[in-house]
């Protein structure tokens, strides 16, 4: 049985994981209104990968007798400059979200609880990947400059993004 005070630190991370799935949504739309389709099609397989990673948490609560609790979901950002923000703006976000996941692993032994930091390993090595795929495409970005020939390339490329089957658990 979760304690209270994870029940309630799970809950926020599966909201942030929603966020995440909501945000990237919003920057699929913004690729999409400019045409750039590869870029879109990049987003709409990070969504997949966001609830994914929300239903672990939502199965996860569940599993140890907790209660999920859905809040509301934030609303994101719309509208970005160029790719290249959109991307930086990924980036700070994933970032963001492993500092939580750390601090959730942190809480999780504070309350001896070793099961939800077994749980959480697979999310920390996910948001080392999280992470290390959103810079890719950030410093392809930043070399191209927005060249029209890179950026047609770069959108062919990002277009062939598949989902992959998340690992068990
Ligand atoms: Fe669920 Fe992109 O971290």
């Amino acid at each position: 049985m979760l304690n209270q005070r994870l029940e309630k630190e799970l809950n926020k991370q599966l909201n942030k994981e929603l966020f995440s799935a909501y945000l990237y949504m919003s920057m699929g739309a913004y690729f999409q209104s400019v045409d750039l389709l590869g870029f879109a099609n990049w987003m709409n397989i990070q969504v997949q990968e966001e609830l994914a990673h929300a239903q672990k948490f939502y199965d996860f609560i569940n599993g140890r007798n907790g209660r999920v609790v859905l809040e509301a979901i934030e609303k994101p950002q719309t509208d970005w400059d160029s790719a290249l923000t959109a991307f930086q703006d990924a980036l700070k976000h994933e970032q963001f979200i492993t500092g939580s996941i750390n601090d959730l692993v942190t809480i999780s032994t504070e309350e001896k609880d070793y099961a939800t930091q077994i749980f959480l390993q697979w999310f920390v090595t996910e948001q080392v990947e999280e992470e290390s795929s959103v810079t890719e495409v950030t410093n392809k970005l930043k070399l191209m400059k927005d060249a029209p020939g890179g950026m047609f390339m770069l959108d062919r490329e990002l277009g062939l993004r598949q989902l992959t089957a998340p690992s068990a658990n």
